[in-house]
């Protein structure tokens, strides 16, 4: 292809050349070219090669298939994938009754919930990301303190804000409920008696509410390791419905499609001319590609972009304390009720746990159907994408750490380009509608 494209070049240099007036005999000589034209990179179809390159790898094309969770021996499982389908849109897995996963991860709002800060049974602190392609994380939350996406599921149902219940609470909606039990016990082992409400009460789990803690801390260590193995498996369940919700292809995918392919007149249908000069500056001047890289537009890594804090009391202190978390955590690679060898779990093994830079970084969240899921940031700070690029244009001092940004200079012009870019992210989910909704009973 590179030399196909090379030839491309020259001919169309020449053409281009020899338009302007220059004679024809300097037109294919490479030294005399006008100092604008790189002249060490060949320029096809108005990209250089290095840039074609940096396209390529943002392309959903070039998203390998997904790997297998070694923490989760359930997690390609079909019929765990859909009893978790079906524990996430159901809101009996709450102290309310109200809230299901998909309370804050609605489908139709590509897995969010419009709000700035996302409400369940209470008020919750940050504001909800999508889980679209989150099953290609190392790390979960904001500030990834779980390294699994089946531990991380685990989280809203026991926080006294999101699901508000625990884990006995709901092992005996699993065990009573013959729509739950029957496949459930048909994907793990079969749920021993939990009739017993003096060794298994209503509620208990190591949770905020002191009456369901003090139940919890009363049980037998035997007991609680048989509730936290079904908890466990709850959320193994969960993520096997999670690792199905995947991205589709944008115009900015067939826009890349049809550069890969040489078809120039596909290009122009794919992207408007400002939508393209976006796109430029997105991996240029404005090195947004420095952290939203890759098919899914995340470097997976965590930055303090020195976003304004939520809550001037208390500053959200982000990776440095997160990953703490991740590292301790009871359900994490490492631990009892992982499927994973030790050898699978580097990344918590030899996680990074200090640094300057991990203060007030948060993760870095995918760009795909950014413009559909508004507000932004981790606590909704900003509500529209416009308010997102003023703040990188200006890329303001932090209130805590080391900002990871340096202020852009673009113009009103060049920014109205990067956000007419960003729109260019959202496409339909390439997802079974099926999985969009509860699951028929
Ligand atoms: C009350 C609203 C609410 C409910 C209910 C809720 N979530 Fe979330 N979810 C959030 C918020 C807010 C965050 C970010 C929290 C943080 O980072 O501290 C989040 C984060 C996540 C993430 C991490 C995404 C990433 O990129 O790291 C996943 C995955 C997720 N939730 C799945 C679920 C599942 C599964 C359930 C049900 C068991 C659930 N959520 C219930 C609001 C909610
Ligand atoms: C140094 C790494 C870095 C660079 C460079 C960067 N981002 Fe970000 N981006 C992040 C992080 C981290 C967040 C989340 C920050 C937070 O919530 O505190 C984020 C959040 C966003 C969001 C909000 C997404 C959401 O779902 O809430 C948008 C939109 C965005 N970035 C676009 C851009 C654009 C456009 C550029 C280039 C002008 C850019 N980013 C440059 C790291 C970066």
């Amino acid at each position: 292809m590179k030399t196909k494209i090379r030839g491309a070049i020259f001919l169309w240099l020449a053409v281009l050349l020899m338009s302007c007036g220059v004679p024809e005999e300097t037109a294919v000589t490479p030294t005399t070219l006008p100092t604008a034209v790189p002249t060490a990179e060949a320029v096809t179809l108005g990209w250089t090669e290095s840039e074609i390159a940096a396209l390529k790898s943002l392309w959903l094309g070039s998203l390998p298939d997904l790997p297998p969770d070694p923490a989760n021996a359930y997690g390609d499982n079909p019929a765990a994938a859909a009893l978790g389908q079906q524990i996430f849109f159901d809101t009996r897995f709450s102290s309310n009754g109200q809230v299901s996963c998909a309370t804050c991860h609605q489908p139709d709002l590509f897995f969010t919930d419009g709000l700035s800060l996302s409400q369940g049974v209470g008020q919750t602190g940050r504001s909800a990301p999508t889980i679209v392609g989150t099953a290609y994380s190392p790390w979960f939350f904001w500030d990834g303190r779980r390294d699994s996406q089946w531990s991380q599921a685990l989280g809203p149902l026991e926080s006294a804000v999101e699901h508000g219940a625990n884990r006995t609470f709901y092992a005996h909606i699993l065990d009573e409920d013959p729509g739950y039990r029957a496949p459930y016990e048909a994907i793990f082992d079969p749920l021993p008696d939990l009739s017993d409400r003096s060794r298994f009460p209503d509620s208990a789990g190591p949770v905020e509410d002191e009456a369901a803690r003090a139940a919890w801390e009363a049980m037998t260590p035997a007991d609680r390791e048989t509730i936290s193995r079904i908890y466990a498996n709850v959320g193994k369940a969960i993520a096997a419905y999670e690792r199905q919700i995947m991205p589709g292809p944008a115009p900015f995918d067939d826009y890349v499609a049809a550069l890969l392919n040489e078809d120039e007149a596909a290009m122009q249908t794919a992207l408007t001319a400002d939508e393209i000069a976006g796109l430029r500056l997105f991996i240029g001047t404005a090195r947004c590609s420095r952290c939203h890289n890759g098919p899914l537009f995340t470097n997976n890594g965590f930055h303090n972009v020195a976003v304004p804090v939520a809550e001037e009391a208390a500053p959200d202190m982000g990776r440095i304390k997160g990953i703490q978390e991740a590292v301790e955590n009871e359900f994490n690679c490492l631990n009892l009720y992982s499927d994973a060898g030790k050898d699978d779990c580097a990344e918590t093994r030899y996680a990074k746990m200090m640094g300057q830079e991990l203060i007030s970084a948060f993760k870095v969240p995918t760009l795909r159907n950014v413009a559909e899921t508004a507000p932004y940031m981790h606590a909704g700070q900003f509500i529209s994408l416009t308010e997102v690029l003023d703040h990188y244009n200006r890329a303001p001092a932090p209130a805590i750490g080391h900002s990871d940004l340096m202020p852009l200079n673009l113009s009103d012009g060049e920014l109205a380009q990067l956000e007419a870019f960003l729109h260019t992210l959202s496409s339909p989910l390439a997802v079974d509608p099926a999985l969009l909704a509860p699951p028929e009973s």
